[in-house]
């Protein structure tokens, strides 16, 4: 049984399909995107367990399918990764006629979908996200990009993929770090919009992380409220900024520590929710209580939520909030971040004070 999402964009609407098992169907599925040659881009991680399967799908349905593998590793979502990766899709003879098809977690998802936004000035591509948080975020929503020296997917795109193929069978080979960080983001959507669905992953999460149709439920949870957001505001104008729920510390934490894996990406969300309930909390807007219980959910399933938790420690305060300074979420001088009014209430705050930001970062420092 699949689940199909619609996502609204007009002209650019399309589908996620949501179920166990979808690889099998990927030829059917593409088939209709896929007039002339299919390049299939995947990493050497993912490569190993799923790139063949995949391509054999395609072919078994009359696609003409060019397989490329990246090096796996944030490293690769970069301006090296994006031009190794242009190369290799030219030299298939992929064409507008085509499509361009990312199997894997974010890395392969934003730089392959950057890639296709640019190559002939666009060429179709379809998302199978092969990684929890792929599935519930990272695929969805047409965001695409690299990393720069600056910080994290400051150089990007919005191009829309023309399909979404969640194959939920595809996490059972995911190490469970990966799936444990995955799972921040399938929290975020609790915390920041829906109390009811927070509550069930409280009750439900063991069953979340065991697999099966609890897996699969919160999997189209997530999808449905971010197809949700992105139709209201693609572009992040507005509301879609909130799915940015705990990454400015996030950001900052993981450009610390090198975007290495001393902290995986959903890990830093975790530790950027927990931060920015806990600094909402300082401020006023949500009682201690409501911001404890969202950290201690995620303290639960063992995701970090306090700075001495990061492997190796954190830059000082300083240097966080140059890193801060550095995000995008930043906007003429003043600092913008998601805050909290309670679980599932989440608002855009653009006049946050820098000197009450360093306060906090260094009194949570100093609790080591
Ligand atoms: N990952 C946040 C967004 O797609 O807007």
């Amino acid at each position: 049984m699949s689940e199909i999402i619609p996502v609204g964009l007009g002209e650019r609407s399309y589908e996620i399909h949501v179920g166990s098992g979808l690889v099998a169907k990927a030829g059917v599925l593409l088939k209709p995107f896929a007039s002339g040659i299919v390049a299939v881009v995947s990493d050497t991680n993912v490569a190993k367990l799923h790139l063949d399967r995949f391509c054999a799908a395609l072919r078994a349905a009359q696609i003409d399918a060019r397989p490329i593998t990246m090096p796996s590793g944030e490293s690769t979502k970069s301006f090296a990764g994006l031009e190794q990766l242009s190369s290799a899709l030219l030299n298939t003879g992929v064409d507008r006629g085509g499509l361009i098809v990312a199997l894997g977690g974010g890395v392969v998802g934003d730089l392959t979908g950057l890639a296709a936004g640019l190559l002939k000035r666009g060429i179709d591509f379809a998302q199978v996200p092969t990684t929890l948080l792929a599935q519930v975020d990272s695929s969805v929503g047409g965001k695409t990009g690299i990393n720069s020296r600056q910080g994290k997917n400051l150089v990007g795109a919005f191009h829309q993929p023309v399909l979404v193929m969640a194959d939920t069978a595809l996490l059972d080979t995911l190490p469970k770090r990966e799936f444990r960080a995955g799972y921040a983001e399938v929290a975020k959507f609790g915390l920041l919009g829906d109390a009811a669905f927070f509550a069930w992953l409280e009750k439900n999460w063991p069953d979340v992380f065991a697999g099966g149709p609890a897996r699969e439920h919160a999997i189209a949870v997530c999808c449905r409220g971010k197809a949700a957001i992105v139709a209201r505001d693609e572009r992040e104008t507005g509301e879609r900024a909130l799915l940015n729920l705990g990454h400015t510390f996030g950001h900052a934490i993981e450009a610390g520590c090198g975007f290495s894996d001393r902290l995986l990406h959903g890990e830093a969300v975790a530790l950027g929710m927990a931060l920015a309930f806990e600094f909402s909390a300082r401020k006023g807007l949500i009682g201690a209580p409501e911001a404890a219980r969202a950290a201690n959910h995620l303290a639960a399933v063992g995701l970090p939520t306090h700075l001495k938790d990061v492997p190796g420690g954190t830059p000082g305060a300083d240097a966080l909030m140059d890193l801060i300074a550095q995000d995008k979420k930043v906007r003429r001088g003043t600092l913008t971040f998601i805050l909290v009014r309670d679980i599932g209430r989440a608002f855009v705050e653009n006049n946050v004070d820098a000197a009450e930001v360093r306060a906090f970062l260094s009194d949570k420092l100093a609790e080591r």
